[in-house]
């Protein structure tokens, strides 16, 4: 029997996964610049917490999410509700057929869990929980992890996938908060070297006027109707804002003649809008508007954004955030706190550095420290020691090998130095140093041989 990992789902192996932590280590340093803190987070939470948050009718609540029902000896109300059930149905006749069977009583609210598909309604949550409203300024929280989505996997999309999330949560909307995410969030893309990043930036307005607006279109839709696909179709019941991030050729030209938000939105959303562009610009930060950036979570209101990069195909998001300030307060928290982040697509931003010819993270091997008999063994067990505590990356071989043999594994490791340890060199109390790319060898004692490998490192 052999084993693989399930559909969608990948490993990440060494050289990739150097690129992987340089990735996240630039996250964690510039978001700290910014006084971001790191939060943990489970990786399962309560299924009604997305439902909620995110929206019983998008994609990702409704077709995506990985749930399974909890043991419900863990929440004693229900338990003992399912307990009374099951006597009396032990009292009851047996069912003529099986089909009769009920499997729990009608009233159980039964606990499901779900794996996150996003962590925006996690860290609201925890934001809740914990009484953060109380801490002084806003509270700036980044994470980073996996996801779970069961999406159809293709390049740039899989059901296990990463993300490196920021949130600000606090008493303030002010529109520089808006420009101060998306400029940490541009520095970032700066800082990996990541080429060719555009910024798509909206307005979705709020709870005064979208309502308004959302039927506009739906009537706008209802006209059209018959030229649509059957997933538009259907959503002009459902969420008719989203049949505007369609990616069908066939309703693109019809979508372009429908009515705008922007030209809806209500005075305060308008200055909002318009007060964020001026913050971009005081950055220096350019963008492309796109009225039909909408975003596939039903949070989010105002400021909407999201950042492509190349080389990615049609999974070309990299970053999708927004505002989202009803949030807090659907979620049980302060009718004050708002809210703002975004989500980094890791996989797609390391695919997209690959694509862009990015290398690895230079990892390699300092030293392969070839010994031969077995006083040389002790000896260089002592050395490699010593250089591993001096912070050079040592490979030591665990078995006696013939000397053609370990040099040659030298070799096919890329290591750039041999250090030869035999038994000339243990008795003039030297090593032999070979260095690999041109052949060039010397004997130096062992400070000798400290300073030499500190100064190839150095350049
Ligand atoms: P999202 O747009 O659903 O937003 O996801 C953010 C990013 O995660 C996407 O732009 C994409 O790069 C990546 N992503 C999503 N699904 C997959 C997948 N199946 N495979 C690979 N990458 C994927 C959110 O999740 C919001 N929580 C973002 C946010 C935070 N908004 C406010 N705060």
């Amino acid at each position: 029997m052999k084993f693989q990992a399930i559909k969608g789902v990948r490993d990440i192996l060494p050289p990739e996964s150097a690129l992987w932590n340089r990735v996240e280590q630039a996250a964690r340093d510039v978001f700290g610049t910014f006084g971001f803190a790191e939060i943990r987070l489970p990786i399962i939470e309560p299924t009604d917490l997305f439902a909620r948050a995110v929206g019983g009718d998008t994609d990702i609540v409704s077709k995506e999410m990985y749930t399974f029902p909890d043991r419900i000896e863990d929440y004693p109300e229900e338990a003992q509700k399912f307990r009374r059930w099951q006597k009396r149905e032990e009292k009851l006749p047996p069912p003529e057929s099986e089909l009769v069977i009920e499997v729990a009583p009608p009233d159980l609210k039964y606990p499901f869990i779900s794996l996150r598909p996003e962590a925006t309604a996690s860290v609201v949550r925890a934001y809740i929980q914990h009484g953060m409203q109380t801490l002084p300024g806003n509270v700036k929280l980044y994470y980073m992890g996996p996801m779970f989505r069961r999406e159809r996997p293709q390049k740039g999309r899989y059901r296990q996938f990463y993300q490196i999330g920021a949130e600000v949560l606090g008493s303030s909307d002010a529109p520089g908060i808006d420009a101060e995410v998306i400029e940490m969030l541009l520095a970032f893309f700066a800082r990996i070297q990541l080429k060719g990043a555009v910024l798509h930036l909206n307005s979705i307005g709020c709870k005064q006027c979208r309502p308004a607006y959302v039927e506009m279109l739906r009537g706008e839709l209802q006209k059209v109707r018959e030229q649509l696909g059957a997933d538009s179709q259907r959503r002009i019941e459902t969420n008719p804002l989203r049949v505007l991030d369609s990616k069908l050729d066939s309703e693109q030209a019809i979508i372009e003649k429908l009515p705008r938000i922007a030209e809806h939105l209500c005075a305060e959303c308008k200055t909002h809008y318009d007060e964020v562009k001026r913050h971009l610009a005081l950055r220096g930060i350019t963008y492309q508007e796109n009225w039909r950036l909408v975003r596939g979570l039903d949070y989010y209101m105002r400021t909407t954004f999201e950042i492509t990069a190349p080389g990615l195909g049609s999974q070309n998001a990299v970053c999708g955030g927004g505002r989202y300030d009803g949030l807090v307060e659907l979620l049980g928290g302060p009718a004050t706190t708002k809210g703002i982040g975004f989500a980094i697509g890791t996989d797609r931003v390391v695919l997209s550095l690959q694509e862009a010819g990015a290398g690895e993270a230079a990892g390699g091997l300092d030293v392969y420290l070839a010994w031969f008999g077995a006083a040389a063994q002790t000896a260089a067990v002592g050395l490699a020691r010593r250089l591993r505590d001096a912070g050079f990356v040592v490979e030591l071989p665990a078995v006696d090998m013939k000397f053609g043999k370990s040099l040659g594994l030298a070799d096919r490791l890329k290591a750039r130095h041999a250090v030869i340890l035999g038994e000339d060199e243990l008795a003039a109390g030297v090593v032999a140093v070979k260095r690999l790319a041109d052949g060039t060898q010397q004997k130096l004692a062992e400070p000798e041989l400290f300073s030499y490998l500190r100064a190839a490192r150095n350049g």
